[in-house]
């Protein structure tokens, strides 16, 4: 018996490690594939290197509006955003469209895994689970401080 629960307890440790691992250090094969649908899907706008162009598509590279709440940038990809937003001390009035709709919640979440991972940006993971609980309306997700801070 206590061998047992000694045997589950190692299970539960390394199952903590692996999710604890999932959430830090995204893999290879992740950011790879991030990378070629990024490529397909946002770099028309944001630049190869997510540089943006000033004042029409806000930079993805060392985006402080990222970097503030990366499961907000969810919302953006999935639903779309028209508005005002300040990226770096640079505003935009812009229209991006619901890229993300036609994405599978892993693609989306390898997509800004890529990004949150690239260009000087301060790393972290996004899981499918997130996207699927935004593409359903749930969960806030820093929708309110995007809606919320946007002039129309
Ligand atoms: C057709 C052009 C276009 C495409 C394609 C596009 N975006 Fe955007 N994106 C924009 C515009 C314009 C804004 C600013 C919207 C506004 O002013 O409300 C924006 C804003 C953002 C923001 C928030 C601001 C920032 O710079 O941090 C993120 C994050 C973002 N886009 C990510 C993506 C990702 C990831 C993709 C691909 C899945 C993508 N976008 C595809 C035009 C585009």
């Amino acid at each position: 018996m206590k061998l047992r629960l000694n045997l589950l307890f190692a299970g539960m440790l390394s199952l903590a490690a692996t999710t604890a691992m999932a959430a830090g250090a995204p893999d290879a094969a992740t950011l790879a594939k991030g990378h070629s649908l990024f490529e397909n899907n946002c770099s028309a706008c944001h630049q190869a290197h997510g540089e943006g162009m000033p004042g029409v598509f806000p930079n993805l590279a060392k985006s402080d509006f990222l970097a503030a709440d990366p499961q907000r940038a969810v919302h953006f990809v999935l639903h779309g955003h028209s508005g005002q937003i300040t990226v770096n001390g640079v505003t935009y009035d812009g229209s991006m469209p619901d890229v993300g709709a036609s994405l599978s919640n892993a693609d989306v979440a390898d997509i800004l895994t890529y990004v949150l991972n690239s260009w000087g940006n301060p790393g972290g993971q996004i899981q499918p689970d997130a996207v699927a609980q935004v593409r359903s309306g749930g969960g806030n997700g820093g929708s309110g401080a995007s809606e919320g801070g946007s002039q129309k």
